[in-house]
């Protein structure tokens, strides 16, 4: 491999730009090409950055020789720019979520991966974010007992759906939904928090009364194989102040996580973890300090909580806290990736106790599930989910 990695980017829109503005900032990596099927916005990131401009990826994939191709085009558009670069030998991919909008194109992508040995990435964004990381810790360390039911709502502004995209908006959410472009993040999210715990069977709604061109939102209920449920429910619909709301709880048999990662009306960004009476003992301190050697920063507090008007409330309630903003955007799983490829390795040394990269295995896993979401919608029966 040469000493900087060679990279080329498909896709050239939100994200794409993301990709661009970080790899020209890595001091491992050069972006040898960019490719757009709209010829002047290949021509115009092309040119900021002195690489070669191609509206095929075809083309692209035939003429250099990458190290790396990120694709980063709508939803229902991965799998054949995904394919052309598995199929052309490049060694290393990394993939905008989700891995495919249908179970076919997945298992094909999959298999292909599998037959070629190329290394790939899904930019699962959550898995490297710090209320995230957090979350995980303590569900991972057994914090909060074993976890018996989760909530979880990723809900966009309506202008998503009808206007992100300017006059594209309609083509990429009647490819997509709100069940491919949010909840894949939601159920990989949860795959890798409870881990190794895995969904069997989903049981959802959809509607469609206000948008049309896509539905307005699914509404899931995922039971795993450990007997955890969540519910998971993503809107396209919401007129609201911010153009995305995020809010996690998760239940435990002895604690409660509760965080607003992308808070709305009325909340704030937050992130507390209560233990109640099961926190006598616990050493918070070193919680603290291995969540600080990931670059999260929580405060121990303790809670007083005086019980009147005859309901039980804990006397003493021990909690992780975050307040304020965390710093997080959807590239920061992309530099671990990047550590990955350059050394080979599914676990670099920056990113270890967090579980394993997401790779197509995790793609796959997620496509299944957000299949059997959109069966069981569509049925209004239970869906099981194959291992
Ligand atoms: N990981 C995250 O946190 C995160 C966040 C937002 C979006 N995404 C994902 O990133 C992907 C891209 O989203 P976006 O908002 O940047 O979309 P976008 O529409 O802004 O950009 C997509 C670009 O791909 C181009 N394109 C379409 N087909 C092509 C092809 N065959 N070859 C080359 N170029 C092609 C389009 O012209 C467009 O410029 C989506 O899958 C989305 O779900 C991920």
């Amino acid at each position: 491999m040469a000493t900087k990695l060679k990279a080329g980017i498909i896709g050239l829109g939100i994200l794409g730009r993301q990709y661009i503005d970080l790899f020209t900032r890595h001091a491992a990596v050069e972006v040898a090409a960019v490719c757009d099927v709209r010829r002047a916005v290949a021509d115009e990131a092309a040119a900021a950055i002195n690489a070669a401009a191609y509206d095929n990826a075809h083309a692209m994939l035939t003429e250099q020789t990458l190290d790396l191709a990120v694709i980063a085009t709508p939803d229902h558009l991965h799998v054949a720019p995904s394919l052309a670069a598995i199929e052309a030998g490049v060694p290393a991919v990394i993939q905008e979520k989700p891995l495919a909008t249908t179970l076919a194109d997945a298992e094909t992508l999959y298999n292909a991966v599998e037959q070629r040995g190329t290394r790939f990435f899904i930019n699962y964004a959550n898995r490297a974010m710090p209320l995230d990381l957090a979350a995980y810790y303590v569900v991972q360390q057994g914090l909060i007992g074993k976890p018996v039911y989760a909530e979880c709502r990723l809900d966009d502004n309506i202008s998503v759906p009808t206007g992100l995209w300017g006059e594209r908006s309609a083509e990429f959410s009647a490819g997509s939904s709100t069940a491919h472009f949010l909840l894949s993040h939601v159920v990989d999210l949860m795959h890798w928090l409870f881990a190794p715990a895995r969904v069997v069977e989903v049981f959802a709604i959809r509607q469609d009364v206000v948008l049309g061109h896509t539905p307005d939102l699914y509404d899931a209920y995922l039971l795993f194989d450990s007997g955890l449920k969540v519910r998971c429910k993503a809107e396209w619909i919401r007129y609201m102040d911010e153009i995305v709301e995020f809010y996690t709880s998760i239940s435990g048999e002895r604690g409660t996580l509760i965080y607003n990662k992308r808070p709305g009306f009325g909340t704030r960004e937050s992130w507390r973890a209560n233990f109640g009476d099961a926190a006598a003992g616990m050493d918070l301190q070193r919680h603290l300090d291995a969540l600080g050697s990931q670059g999260v920063y929580l405060r121990a507090a303790r809670h007083y909580r005086p019980q009147s008007g005859g309901y039980y409330a804990p006397s003493v309630a021990l909690s992780l806290e975050h307040d304020g903003p965390d710093g997080a955007t959807g590239m920061m799983l992309v530099e671990p990736m990047l550590d990955a490829i350059l050394g080979d390795t599914l676990q670099p040394s920056s990113w270890v106790d967090r579980g394993p990269l997401p790779t197509h295995v995790d793609g796959l896993r997620q496509v299944r599930v957000v299949h059997a979401i959109e069966e069981s919608a569509k049925s209004g029966q239970p869906v099981a989910v194959s291992a």
